[in-house]
């Protein structure tokens, strides 16, 4: 396994919608585990094939926070199936780090996709976990979450400032 570069917003590889994926290879397997390593290694809860330079439909996500208690989560070729209810909140990306804004996205999702071993399954999510899948999935058709913030993009470090002053509440 290696951390793979993180490409930043700007580089055209995060315009381009993904190319379905039918098969499961030696390379696509490494890829997963590499984007899980660099996910974590980055700090993020989701990463997506376009942001290390791969045009497939693949995604992974884990919102669990925790080292002991991970729950990660491979998405191949996600789709979404239904979606409902609403959520407002920051939102950040690794290939834009130090950046958060406030995003709308729907509470409740379920998608339907395959896991590392191509066998189908659906996930169904609230809150954090919602965000993430609706996040992900957008990377694999080219679109970055700054196209749907409302307001402006701030900087990560004067919004833990702001909060420790109790002067904004990021919910
Ligand atoms: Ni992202």
């Amino acid at each position: 396994m290696a951390l793979r570069t993180i490409r930043e917003y700007g580089d055209e590889v995060l315009a381009k919608k993904c190319k379905e994926i039918k098969l499961m290879t030696p390379g696509l397997s490494l890829l997963i585990k590499d984007m899980f390593e660099t996910m974590y290694d980055a700090g993020g809860v989701g990463l997506a094939a376009p942001q290390v330079g791969v045009l497939k439909r693949v995604c992974v996500i884990d919102t669990a926070g925790s080292e002991e208690d991970p729950e990660p989560y491979v998405l191949i070729n996600p789709e979404i199936i239904l979606a409902e209810g609403e959520q407002e909140g920051y939102e950040g990306c690794l290939s834009l780090p130090g950046k958060s804004g406030i995003v709308k996205r729907p509470d409740h999702v379920i998608v339907r996709a395959l896991n590392e071993k191509m066998q189908p399954y659906e996930l169904e999510a609230e809150g954090l976990l919602a965000r993430a899948i609706c996040h992900e999935t957008d990377h694999l058709d080219g679109k970055m979450y700054v196209e749907l913030v409302e307001g402006e993009l701030v900087n990560n470090e004067d919004l833990v400032a702001a909060q420790e002053d109790g002067e904004e509440d990021p919910e």
